[in-house]
C-alpha cells in the first residue's frame, strides 16, 4: 500500500456495522465474557479500541512493529526516558525542542541519568561524547528551532557499533517525508499535536519502534504510568492523518515560497530552511528524506523588528506550536526555549532577533502579503 492510501486505510477494516470512520469507544473499562477470558480489552489505560486503531496506523506509517499513542509529545518523551537507569548516559542533540531539555535537565538528570549535548550534525562530536555508560543518542533532524540536519544513517552506524539506541524526534518531517526506522533508528517520537493531528485542536504524542523487545518495555511503562491518549482525541488524530500527505505537500510548497521571499527582504539577516539549496543540510536532507517540511526560522536586523513582525501579522498568528493548518509565528527565546540559560541560547543562535514560522496551508500569496505588510510597518 502506498503512503497516501495508508493514511486513510491503515487504521484497520470497518467493524460489523460497516462504519467508514473509526468507532469512538468511550469506556474506561471492558467486561469479561467469563473468568480468565477477555475481549482483548480490559482497561483503557492499557488499551482502547479507538486508540488501538490510531496506534496501528502510526505503526504502518513509520514502518515499525508497535506504536503507542500518548496524551502529549512530552508524555511520549518522558516514557522513553524511563527506559534508562541512574548512572546511564545519553548523548543528545544540542538543538532540541526546549521542553525536551527541561525534562532531561530538571527531572531525568535529578534522577541520575547523565546527558551530554552535542552538534549531532558532526559525527566526530558524537563519537567524542560517547562514554562506557552511554546507552542512547537522542536527536531531532531538522532541529527546533535552528533547522540543522544530521546524517541519520551515519549516526545509526556509530550507535550500532557502540550498542546505543537511536531515538529520533520526527515531529518536523513526519513519516510522510522521513522514516528514521528505515534508516536504522530504534525509536521514533512524535509530538502528534503538530502535523499528524494537523489542525491545532489536540495534544498527542507517539512512540514507534521496530524492535519487539523495546516495544514490550515501552508498553509496560505506558500502562504503568498511564499517560495515554483519550478515545476522542485519538479519533481526531486519525481524522487528521487522513490528509497528512496532502497537507505536508502544501506546507512545503508554501514554506519554500516564503523562504525565498524572506531572502529578498533587507531586514532579514538569515533564513534557515533546509529546502534552500544553500542550507548546509540541504544535500544531507535530500539523501535521507523526501522533503523539507513547513518550518522556517529566520533572523531579522533588530529585536524591535522582531517585535513589530510578531505584533504586525494578521493572517499569521503569534502563537506557540506548529504543524497545523493555520500559520503560526513564534519567538523561541521567549516561548519554546525560554527555560534555557541566556548564554546557551546565544551560543545556539536563539537570539532576540530569531523568529520561527510554522507555515500553514493557506494561500501562499496571502501569507506573503501578510508578512509584507508586517515588515512594511517595522521601522
Ligand atoms: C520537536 C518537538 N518535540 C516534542 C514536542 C512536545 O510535544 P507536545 O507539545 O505535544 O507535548 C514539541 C512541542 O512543541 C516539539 O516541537
Amino acid at each position: 500500500m502506498e503512503f497516501a492510501t495508508k493514511c486513510i486505510h491503515a487504521m484497520g477494516e470497518n467493524d460489523y456495522t460497516g462504519s467508514i470512520t473509526a468507532p469512538i469507544y468511550i469506556s474506561s473499562t471492558f467486561a469479561h465474557p467469563k473468568l480468565g477470558d477477555t475481549t482483548g480489552f480490559n482497561y483503557t489505560r492499557e488499551s482502547n479500541p479507538t486508540r488501538e486503531r490510531l496506534e496501528k496506523l502510526m505503526t504502518e506509517l513509520e514502518g515499525g512493529v508497535d506504536a503507542l499513542a500518548f496524551a502529549s509529545g512530552m508524555a511520549a518523551i518522558d516514557t522513553v526516558m524511563n527506559l534508562f537507569a541512574p548512572g546511564e548516559h545519553i548523548v543528545t542533540g544540542d538543538d532540541l525542542y526546549g521542553g525536551s531539555f527541561r525534562l532531561f535537565r530538571s527531572i531525568n538528570a535529578k534522577n541520575g541519568v547523565e546527558f551530554t549535548s552535542v552538534h549531532t550534525s558532526s559525527i566526530e562530536d558524537i563519537i567524542r561524547a560517547i562514554r562506557p555508560n552511554s546507552r542512547a543518542i537522542f536527536l531531532e533532524t531538522p532541529t527546533n528551532p535552528m533547522m540543522e540536519v544530521s546524517d541519520l544513517r551515519a549516526i545509526c552506524r556509530v550507535a550500532k557499533a557502540n550498542k546505543l539506541l537511536v531515538i529520533v524526534d520526527n515531529t518536523f518531517l513526519t513519516p510522510y517525508f522521513q522514516k528514521p526506522l528505515e534508516l536504522g533508528a530504534d525509536i521514533v517520537i512524535h509530538s502528534g499535536t503538530k502535523y499528524l493531528c494537523g489542525h491545532n485542536d489536540v495534544l498527542a504524542g507517539f512512540t514507534v519502534t521496530n524492535n519487539k523487545e523495546l516495544a514490550e518495555k515501552l508498553r509496560l511503562l505506558y500502562k504503568t504510568t498511564g499517560a495515554c491518549l483519550g478515545a476522542l482525541d485519538a479519533w481526531l488524530v486519525i481524522r487528521g492523518i487522513k490528509t497528512l500527505h496532502l497537507r505536508m505537500e502544501k506546507h512545503q510548497e508554501n514554506a519554500l515560497a516564503i523562504a525565498q521571499w524572506l531572502k529578498s527582504q533587507p531586514k532579514v539577516n538569515r533564513v534557515l530552511y533546509p529546502g534552500l539549496p544553500e542550507h548546509p543540510g540541504y544535500v544531507e536532507n535530500c539523501l535521507q528524506a523526501s522533503g523539507f517540511g513547513g518550518m522556517i526560522s529566520f533572523s531579522v536586523d533588530t529585536p524591535e523588528t522582531a517585535r513589530q513582525i510578531l505584533e504586525g501579522v494578521k493572517v499569521i498568528q503569534f502563537a506557540e506550536s506548529l504543524g497545523g493548518t493555520e500559520s503560526l509565528i513564534t519567538y523561541p527565546i521567549r516561548q519554546t526555549h525560554a527555560d534555557l540559560p541566556p548564554e546557551e541560547c546565544k551560543e545556539k543562535g536563539i537570539t532576540d532577533c530569531l523568529l520561527r514560522l510554522s507555515v500553514g496551508i493557506e494561500d501562499k500569496k496571502d501569507l506573503i502579503a501578510d508578512l509584507e505588510q508586517a515588515f512594511a510597518k517595522a521601522k
